[in-house]
């Protein structure tokens, strides 16, 4: 709170100051504010860092960013209000965050919507990401570009869940999110809705059982230290977003719109290959912590248990087009190459 109090003293304050650019771009230097709620060790940051570096440098310096990590403008959800408003220009989002802004981001987590990473990559690089993204602009923002943030895997500190049975009983924390509650009733766990910065104390004090994410969230955030059994369900491939606030996209000239789109499709790239090189990493840095990864799980059974929320997407005329569209590319084949 304290934090956030601060942050508003100086946040109208808009940092602009004469320098030389080119013609093309405006005369005036202009500081723009990025929230996300990972820490400075997560990938997520280098990435964002990296889009931050690329806008400068393309824009000779007229654009620069000013980023806010490890949640210190609020959740999720509080951080997507503020570039609603316009109190911060971008933020990065996991794409679940986004349905109660715009339902159709509900797909993602419509768990084994894609076949594998390459069905997911083949999606997010069609214009069925570009039509999602522009989805929430009567809500004074738009999707920018997309980071990769794994796959999603149930981990727990008891017994591992390689089978629905295993999640009996068991409080998993889930993203806010209806879609999430709703998968996890499903495949039989008890579901526990809360912001991601308050999933390490609830596993600490034993509130949850559980939880589900990528492998990062073992050793960034450190749930490797009392969760230990990590479980590949690979129910979910979720997005994470970069959102931008819409009238602030609009007051850039065409050149400068150019450069942003440029500079996040680049370290969107970016970003893709260093969550190779850090899911591995963050894998070997659990197993010293010890954490046990398990890949004999009956994914088949957790498909079976969630099929009602497919048949539900089927029948949902906000959803079914999308849906549809995913499932064409699964069908036809596309490949990432
Ligand atoms: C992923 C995602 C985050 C999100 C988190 C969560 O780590 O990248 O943006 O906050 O999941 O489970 O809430």
């Amino acid at each position: 709170m304290r934090r956030t109090a601060l942050f508003f003293g100086s946040v109208f304050i808009s940092l602009t100051v004469a320098c030389a650019t080119p013609a093309s771009l405006s005369t005036e230097k202009t500081t723009l504010r990025l929230a996300h709620n990972m820490n400075e060790s997560h990938p997520i940051h280098q990435s964002l860092l990296h889009f931050a570096e690329l806008a400068e440098e393309k824009s000779d310096g007229a654009l620069t960013f000013e980023i806010f990590p490890n949640g210190q403008l609020g959740s999720e959800r509080e951080a997507i209000e503020l570039t609603q408003t316009g109190a911060v220009d971008a933020t990065k989002v996991s794409a679940t965050a986004l349905e109660s802004f715009s339902p159709v981001y509900a797909l993602f987590s419509i768990p084994y919507l894609f076949d594998g990473a390459d069905h997911y990559y083949t999606v997010m690089e069609s214009d069925i990401a570009t039509d999602i993204y522009d989805s929430t602009t009567d809500n004074g923002f738009f999707g920018l570009t997309y980071y990769d943030a794994g796959i999603r895997n149930m981990y727990t500190i008891g017994t591992p869940v390689l089978a629905p049975e295993d999640l009996r009983g068991l409080k998993i924390r889930v993203q806010p999110s209806e879609t999430a509650i709703e998968m996890t009733r499903l495949m039989g766990g008890a579901p526990t809705p809360m912001a991601f910065g308050e999933v390490y104390t609830a596993l600490q004090q034993g509130v949850i059982d559980g939880t589900e994410n990528n492998e990062t969230a073992l050793t960034s955030n450190n749930h490797g230290e009392v969760a230990k059994e990590y479980s590949y369900t690979e129910h979910a491939i979720v997005p994470d977003l970069l959102i931008f606030n819409q009238s602030r996209w609009e007051s850039f000239s065409p050149e400068e719109q150019r450069i942003l789109k440029e500079a996040a499709l680049e370290s969107s790239e970016f970003h893709k290959e260093l969550w190779a090189a850090e899911t591995a990493e963050a894998i070997a840095n659990a197993e010293e912590m010890g954490v046990t990864f398990h890949e004999d799980v009956d994914k088949a059974a957790f498909r079976e248990s969630v099929e009602p929320m497919h048949q539900q997407v089927k029948q949902d005329p906000d959803l079914a087009p999308f849906y549809e569209r995913i499932q064409e590319m699964r069908k036809e084949g596309h490949t990432n190459d």
